[in-house]
């Protein structure tokens, strides 16, 4: 995995050819999540069957570079997966899957999975339900120091 600076042609490809960028019409849950640091918003919106499958997961992303591809990988990720596989979907997995990122951009990763967390939260909202491992996400994902470092 990439450690330095640059960017690795996953990143580099997800960011100039997002997927699945827009919004779904009438969602079954849709959250928006913030860094009040940097500033980048990504509002993740999600289409689960009755099955608890997520059919389909749009993004729109105010951002970086990197937060759009982690947003754009994130949704990749969980198309097609339960509830339960997406909530283990971390920013870890989704950094990885981009074959790694800047130290100083892992924190967009976090911006993706805490985006999931937040339409996840609407989806159960909505319906009454209560998913198994999933906390309330901050709005602000400044707030929480907690998310996978690669090491130096
Ligand atoms: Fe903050 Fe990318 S610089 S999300």
């Amino acid at each position: 995995m990439s450690q330095t600076t640059e960017y690795s042609k996953k990143v580099l490809d997800h960011f100039m050819n997002p997927r699945n960028v827009g919004e779904i019409e009438d969602p079954s849950g849709v959250g928006t999540v913030g860094n009040a640091k940097c500033g980048d918003i990504m509002r993740m919106y999600l289409d689960i069957d009755d099955d608890e499958v997520i059919r389909e997961a749009k993004f729109k992303t105010f951002g970086c570079g990197a937060a759009v591809a982690t947003s754009s990988m994130a949704t990749e990720l969980i198309k097609g997966k339960t509830i339960k596989e997406a909530l283990e979907i971390t920013n870890k997995a989704v950094a990885e899957a981009l074959d790694g990122l800047p130290k100083i951009k892992l924190h967009c990763s976090l911006l993706a999975e805490q985006a999931i967390h937040a339409a996840l939260w609407d989806y159960a909202e909505r319906h009454d339900i209560t998913i198994e491992g999933l906390t309330k996400p901050v709005n602000d994902i400044d707030e929480t120091e907690e998310f996978y470092q690669m090491e130096e």
